[in-house]
């Protein structure tokens, strides 16, 4: 199945009763899934990166934030679609760059520069993803809902990735306080 398919599949064609039997959003059409936009335009960075496991790195950071964004987006009321964007953007210097320092402020400006080029979102929009991803790195302070949404994905996945590894010590008091908003055992 190529990409063009595989979002196909993903637009949830209204007249198909297997995947409109519970839209968790109202369905939309192909040409104006937003957020399949924004993971065809990931994945050509990711793609290009030249060590492989950079690729795998990336690809289930950005995918593992981004589906974390849209779950605690649902539960707080916020809005799933962009957050699950701002999920597949927030670190994407890293990637592009292949240079960690000062990842947040980078990714924000990059994130900025490819919304800008899908004409897809309004300037609200920009600015609401991009400072989300431009604070995500200062998880001892707390930030709009929007953002907080992105700060605790981040950690969700980190967290879920390997339960048995440890967190960062910043990262531990948000991945508590997600255990008690999502029943998980501790
Ligand atoms: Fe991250």
């Amino acid at each position: 199945m190529n990409r063009s398919q595989t979002a196909l599949l993903h637009a949830k064609e209204p007249q198909d009763s297997a995947f409109c039997a519970s839209p968790v959003l109202p369905t939309t059409q192909l040409a104006e899934n937003r957020l399949e936009a924004v993971r065809e335009a990931v994945d050509a960075i990711l793609l290009n990166c030249p060590d492989p496991l950079q690729v795998r790195d990336g690809a289930v950071h950005l995918y593992g934030v981004a589906q974390a964004c849209a779950l605690i987006a649902l539960r707080r009321g916020e809005d799933a679609e962009l957050a699950a964007i701002a999920g597949m953007l927030h670190d994407l210097s890293t990637y592009a760059d292949a240079y960690t320092p000062d990842h947040a402020a980078r990714s924000a400006a990059l994130a900025r520069t490819l919304l800008r080029r899908l004409a897809l979102f309004s300037a609200e929009e920009v600015d609401q993803v991009c400072a989300a991803i431009a604070c995500h790195s200062e998880k001892a302070q707390v930030h709009t809902a929007f953002a907080e949404v992105l700060l605790d994905a981040d950690v969700l996945q980190h967290g879920l990735y390997n339960p048995t590894l440890f967190l960062l010590e910043e990262e531990v008091a948000r991945f508590r306080a997600l255990q008690e908003e999502f029943s998980l055992a501790r």
